[in-house]
């Protein structure tokens, strides 16, 4: 069952994109990423089978903002139930909701252990600290990538690493908005993202409400521009490192990742160090998302491929670690990362 809708926008909001992911009220508030970029509006869970639902129907998604709804579903179940057979349960329904992005079993885990030591609790004070260091660390790692970066860069992004992904101020667009907060003024390529278009409908709604020039493209022009000399720089999120390096991130990253190699244009990955997952050895380890076929045969409802067309829809693709020019991390930057650049982060996961 798909959670019920409630209020609209805060007229108290200081940052222009309200937080994606909040307690209020024995609930969890998530922004509803469906609706966006025609209307900003929330969905309140209630109960972790509530939350489950909401992420499988990408209410709310992006690895750091499911590493922070894994937290406050453990804290849900803690709270309805005593038992705690079934809070355990509860949290695996939550960790299994989605495959790819590591963040969210990683937020199960650390609620499931302050459960262990301090009740339902324990649970939702552990769920409310990795909502506030989300946020702090997108944007230490935010000021770090934007050293980077030269003045007046021309940067290409993919999918949304945004404020949206996150609790606040993103990952890669936190790289391009501390630019633009130093005044060094950046403009952003945003590729739209086949097939559900998380760049153009929630990459370009917060650079809008940030105020930084962006222009949208289809994701096949990306390599016009890059043969333009129209590029400088391509920053993207991620939804799983694995201890070697490799990247799993939105489907298309890895073609950008070949282009920007061939016209050597540096290409950056910006993720909090819980995006780094020391039991998946390489990328060939991670597990895609295969999505629905009629993401690709329908466009806003209307059939645009025969009705039997078959389809392949996975949601990720995975870029080789050699492609990478530096991981920018809450905790550090690391440059061409390997397994042996990235064991010193993983202590701090
Ligand atoms: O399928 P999604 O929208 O959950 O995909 C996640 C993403 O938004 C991206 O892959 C993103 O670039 C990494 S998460 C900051």
């Amino acid at each position: 069952m798909v959670p019920r809708r409630s209020s609209i926008e805060s007229p108290v909001a200081r940052d222009p994109i309200p937080p994606t992911v909040a307690w209020r009220a024995g609930r969890v508030r998530l922004i509803d990423q469906r609706a966006l970029p025609i209307r900003l509006r929330y969905v309140s869970c209630a109960t972790a089978a509530e939350l489950v639902a909401a992420i499988r129907d990408l209410v709310v998604r992006g690895a750091p903002a499911l590493g922070v709804c894994g937290a406050f579903g453990v804290a849900l179940a803690a709270r309805a139930s005593s038992s705690e057979h079934t809070v355990f349960a509860a949290a695996a329904r939550v960790a299994d909701a989605r495959p790819t992005a590591v963040n969210l079993a990683w937020g199960v885990d650390r609620a499931l252990a302050a459960y262990r030591a301090g009740g339902a609790g324990g649970a939702l004070a552990c769920a409310r600290e990795l909502a506030a260091v989300d946020v702090a660390g997108n944007r230490r790692l935010g000021a770090l990538g934007a050293t980077l970066l030269p003045d007046g860069a021309r940067v290409l992004t993919h999918c949304n690493a945004g404020s949206l992904a996150c609790v606040g101020y993103g990952t890669a667009l936190g790289v391009i908005r501390a630019h633009h907060e130093a005044g060094r003024g950046p403009s952003v390529w945003v590729d739209e993202t086949r097939p559900v278009g998380q760049g153009a409908r929630l990459t370009a709604w917060e650079l809008d409400r940030l105020a930084i020039p962006y222009r949208v493209i289809v994701d096949a022009a990306a390599a016009s521009l890059f043969a333009a000399g129209e590029v400088d720089a391509v920053v993207v999120g991620a939804d799983r490192i694995a201890a070697n390096g490799d990247v799993a991130n939105k489907i298309g990253t890895y073609g950008v990742a070949v282009l920007a190699r061939a016209h050597r244009v540096p290409f950056y990955v910006a993720a909090p160090v819980s995006t780094i997952d020391p039991a998946t050895a390489s990328g060939a380890e991670i597990v895609i998302e295969q999505r629905r076929a009629d993401e690709i045969t329908l466009a806003h409802g209307v059939r645009t491929a025969p009705r039997r067309a078959e389809v392949w829809n996975p949601a990720f693709d995975v870029t080789p670690a050699r492609l990478v020019s530096a991981l920018v991390t809450d905790a550090g930057v690391v440059p061409k990362p390997t397994g042996a650049r990235l064991r010193p982060l993983l202590a701090l996961r």
